[in-house]
């Protein structure tokens, strides 16, 4: 039996994640494997009160403050949830992690990857998932998904989602994270998920 691993889920708005988290989740457990399910940003008591500044505060955010505050949700989520389920030898699989400031706060907003990396480095402790995977869906289908009612991120420029998808890919490309075509239905979207966490995590 392999020991436990940090499963990172990631990609643009709409993309379908969560529900990929889940049946994930399922899956492994089918396998008699203790699973804990989490997500960026907002999934602490301090983090819920982060992500609503973040997502539907009505005050402007600078993009240093953005990245600084979810750095900060980070920091709580990972002395919360990620360090002590992995400690616990519970496997994690959650709904995004610093690949998502990578992409949207370096790339998306030109930070740089390398400074919002840096910074995330105090938020981790060096913590790192052993697979990332990113749900690849152009930013013209994920409008369509997401449709009215977008929050703050979901609502900026069609400049800003095209940035983050082509941040993801070239940081997959560089970074040996996992892209998954998310155009398909979530059966065929899952059971490829599957494969590759079959294939990478030894299952
Ligand atoms: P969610 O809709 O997947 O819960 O994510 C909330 C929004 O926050 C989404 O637009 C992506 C954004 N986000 C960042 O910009 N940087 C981050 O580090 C994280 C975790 C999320």
């Amino acid at each position: 039996m392999s020991g436990p691993r940090f499963i990172v889920l990631e990609g643009g708005d709409a993309t379908g994640k969560s529900t990929q988290v889940e049946r994930l989740a399922a899956r492994l457990r089918e396998r008699d494997l203790q699973v804990v399910t989490s997500f960026e940003p907002g999934a602490t008591p301090l983090g819920r009160r982060v992500r609503e500044l973040l997502l539907h505060g009505e005050d402007a955010v600078d993009p240093i403050a953005e990245a600084l505050l979810m750095a900060a949700d980070r920091a709580q989520h990972v002395a919360e949830v990620v360090r002590p389920t992995l400690a616990s030898g519970a496997w994690l699989v959650s709904d995004r992690f610093v690949p998502s400031s990578l992409a949207y706060q370096g790339v998306g907003r030109g930070l740089g990857v390398a400074e919002v990396e840096q910074l995330n480095q105090l938020a981790t402790a060096g913590i790192e998932p052993d697979l990332v995977i990113v749900l690849d869906l152009s930013p013209d289908a994920a409008r369509t998904r997401i449709g009215t009612g977008r929050d703050r991120l979901e609502g900026e420029h069609d400049a800003f989602a095209l940035a983050v998808h082509e941040g993801y890919r070239d940081l997959a490309r560089a970074r040996g994270w996992v892209l998954v075509d998310a155009d398909r239905s979530p059966d065929e979207v899952a059971d490829e998920i599957w494969s590759v966490v079959c294939d990478r995590c030894d299952l």
